[in-house]
């Protein structure tokens, strides 16, 4: 069986050949554990750290700023739980955004439980904060500043830079969620100076169930997780050396093709974008160009319901509803709806997101799969 064509880069990536080659002999041969002190111990230990310097190199921070977690939720956990527990001394106030993914939300909802303040604020109708209505949320009980990078649903970036010079200024912490950044935009911690930055493998063609925090050196957080030594008594647990070389892998080649990945991924959406543009009507994108990853195509069809577009080519197109289905109710994606999108654009919204192997026959073939079952729907839907 044919399967679909893959456009849905910001779910997750498939791996990279390299990655996979690279951590094939931690399969095979090298199986010590990193703490121990002998032969066996000393070849793990010696790929954990290659691969911190590696994931350093790509974000511009110093290795042993670099903790290695399962992924991205448990990044944003640590860091927003490990910053506001330990920093509740001087304040319980936390801002962040009304469009972060779950991994921040939850965490935020479940801090509110626990005597902390948060305000969530809004975003433009392109999907970005703006530095006034931050400003104006400060208080000064406020500890932590946490906006997500770039946007997983629409791709808004986020001004980073502005919002760390604010903060640091204030005396305040700033964390960024840049798991959807990580080998899309260039990260430059040395510019964007933030505190806390998390990333996940699976975005940046490296396995599924690992992650890193970057923490500036010099930062305090509660512990998550109780137990041994491991990443400098940060994140304990025997580490997950196979995935971590195989992550580190990753950052690397990110680093490496970055500008060539950005203009690739950026010529495939547009690709896509015109093909559709010229044979559906009733079509626009959401976001603002200039301000969004070169991969991500947020796009709403109006009168139509984004799961029955879905349904329509699923088979043969893999993407993803910008609002969920639940029962036979449509639920408009919290995002859409802070960035004030119209109902009946919304519930058409559908995301498609272009990574380093799209090729241009695949985006050929999808814009006429998709737009075929498109005008079909319409055409049903008015007829
Ligand atoms: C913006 C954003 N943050 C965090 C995560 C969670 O990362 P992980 O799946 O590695 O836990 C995702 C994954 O979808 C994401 O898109």
């Amino acid at each position: 069986m044919k399967t679909p064509i893959y456009l849905d880069y910001n779910a997750t990536t498939p791996h990279d050949p390299d990655v996979i080659s690279v951590m094939q002999p931690f399969l095979t041969e090298y199986f010590g554990n990193p703490s121990s002190s002998y032969l066996y111990g000393d070849q793990t230990k010696d790929a954990v750290n290659n691969a911190r310097r590696q994931v350093a190199s790509l974000l511009n921070c110093d290795p042993p700023e670099i903790v290695f977690t399962s992924g991205g939720t448990e990044s944003n956990n640590y860091a927003i739980k490990g910053a506001a527990f330990n920093y509740q001394y001087k304040g319980n106030h936390i801002i962040t955004t009304q469009i972060e993914h779950p991994s921040v939300l939850e965490v935020c909802k479940f801090l509110e439980l626990n005597g902390f303040r948060v305000t969530y604020l809004p975003v433009d109708e392109n999907g970005i904060v703006q530095i006034t209505e931050l400003e104006k949320a400060i208080t000064s009980k406020t500890t932590l500043i946490t906006v997500m990078h770039s946007n997983n649903e629409v791709g808004s970036i986020q001004p980073i830079e502005e919002i760390s010079n604010l903060a640091r200024g204030r005396g305040i912490l700033t964390h960024t969620d840049a798991a959807q950044s990580i080998g899309k935009i260039p990260l430059d911690l040395e510019r964007e100076r933030v505190d806390l930055l998390s990333i996940a493998g699976h975005k940046v063609y490296a396995p599924k169930g690992i992650g890193a925090l970057y923490v500036r050196r010099g930062t305090q957080l509660s512990a998550l997780i109780h137990g041994a030594g491991q990443e400098q008594g940060r994140r304990p647990g025997t580490e997950n050396v196979l995935e971590i070389v195989g992550l580190g892998k990753a950052c690397e080649i990110a680093r490496r093709d970055l500008k060539k990945n950005m203009v690739h991924m950026k010529k495939m959406k547009e690709k896509l974008y015109s093909m559709l543009q010229e044979k559906i009507k009733n079509i626009k994108r959401n976001g603002q160009q200039d301000r969004q990853l070169p991969n991500t195509l947020s796009l709403s069809i109006k009168g139509l319901d984004a799961h029955t577009i879905i349904s329509k080519i699923t088979d043969r197109v893999a993407v993803s509803a910008g609002a969920a289905c639940h029962s036979d109710k449509i639920q408009i994606s919290h995002v859409l709806k802070a960035m004030n999108v119209p109902e009946e654009w919304a519930r058409g919204t559908i995301r498609l997101s272009t990574g380093r192997m799209t090729s241009e026959e695949e985006v050929d073939l999808a814009s006429n799969i998709i737009s075929e079952a498109v005008l079909k729907l319409l055409e049903t839907n008015h007829g």
